[in-house]
């Protein structure tokens, strides 16, 4: 179990609510953030917390992590550090592919950098379905060769290999979780924020991106977080990796717009531009194998609509706030 922690992506939203949680399990966390998509407001909880210290703080200034990292460690050392800092845009890596290798390859590089220093044994990363590329059936760990069609794919790829190789050098444990698409409050992108927030610009119609059928499993992120603190509990090979998912099943992005115009703006009409993807880099369809975390002893409670029903509520509540 992590009892001092160190979590960088601290503001964003998977970041937040993995603070939220350890602190209730009586951790001590340091959150790091540079603040370009988090946001302080998810973390007003955890800030009333005496447990909690929060800097903004950009994870590629090695010199600056390692002065505060090593400040925190004069009471205890730190036992794991949480990496979640990355660009979480898909395409905004696809416009220009320097996000990724700055905000989603060198955080990791850097970050191990800081942790082989100041000696943290343990090391959990936020991976992602996009490793995978575009595979026929259904994704499982040991799939091979990986060929990613998106740079934040690559990055987050050749971050995995980063910490397999830091592994064998000098962590003592390392976690890789590939998440799937992730939904729940305090989201700062994502489909049914991005429909929420079109919707509350124009009421009338939703402009949706492809032609609906892109068809994906979406995970709450009660039910990831809850899974990452199972993993890091019970998996206790050097190097763990797992697929996160839903139960057995995915959503259609038609669903969601529908239940997002449900939700918000009854009567609203779905334009849709048309082609079987998203975007440059959008993998359309996939089917997740998460075998291997069922025989770890862990099942998520929420089905794929069931979490997309979920978060449309706690999103449109919050777009709807302001
Ligand atoms: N949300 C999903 O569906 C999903 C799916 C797969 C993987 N992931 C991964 O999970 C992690 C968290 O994603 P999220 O959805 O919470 O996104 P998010 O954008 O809300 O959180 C990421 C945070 O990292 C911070 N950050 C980025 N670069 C930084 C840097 N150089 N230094 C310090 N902070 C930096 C951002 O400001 C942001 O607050 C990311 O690594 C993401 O790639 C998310």
């Amino acid at each position: 179990m992590s009892n001092k922690c160190l979590v960088t992506g601290a503001a964003g939203f998977i970041g937040s609510h993995l603070i939220d949680r350890l602190l209730e399990q009586g951790a001590t966390v340091l959150g790091l953030d540079n603040m370009k998509l988090g946001r302080r407001a998810n973390l007003s909880k955890a800030l009333e917390n005496p447990r909690f210290k929060f800097v903004e703080q950009d994870v590629n200034d090695v010199a600056g992590v390692m002065k505060w990292v090593a400040a925190e460690s004069k009471p205890a050392p730190f036992d794991t550090a949480w990496h979640l800092a990355a660009n979480s845009d898909i395409r905004a890596g696809v416009t220009d592919p320097d996000v990724d290798l700055n905000c989603t390859f060198l955080t990791t590089y850097n970050l191990l950098k800081v942790v082989r220093e100041l000696k943290i044994p343990q090391f959990a990363f936020a991976s992602t379905s996009a490793i995978y590329g575009v595979h026929p059936g259904l994704l499982h760990e040991s799939i091979g060769p990986l060929f990613p069609i998106s740079n934040y794919g690559a990055m987050k790829l050749a971050s995995e290999a980063a910490i397999s190789a830091a592994q064998e050098a000098y962590l003592k444990c390392a976690w890789i979780f590939r998440f799937p698409n992730v939904v729940g409050s305090r989201s700062t992108h994502g489909v049914i924020y991005d429909f929420a927030q079109k919707l509350k610009k124009n009421p009338a119609e939703l402009e949706v991106l492809g032609d609906g059928s892109q068809e994906k499993p979406y995970l709450h992120v009660g039910d990831l977080i809850e899974s990452m603190l199972y993993i890091t509990e019970h998996a206790v090979e050097p190097l763990n990796c797992f697929n996160i998912g839903p139960a057995g099943s995915a959503s259609t992005v038609r669903y969601i717009a529908e239940a997002v115009i449900k939700r918000q703006s009854p009567g609203a009409k779905i334009r849709y531009t048309g082609g079987s993807k998203g975007w440059v880099g959008d993998v359309p369809k996939f089917n997740y194998s998460i075998e291997k975390l069922k025989k770890l002893g862990w099942s998520p409670r929420l089905s794929s609509n069931q979490a997309v029903d979920r978060a449309v509520d706690e999103i449109v509540a919050e777009v709807q706030r302001g």
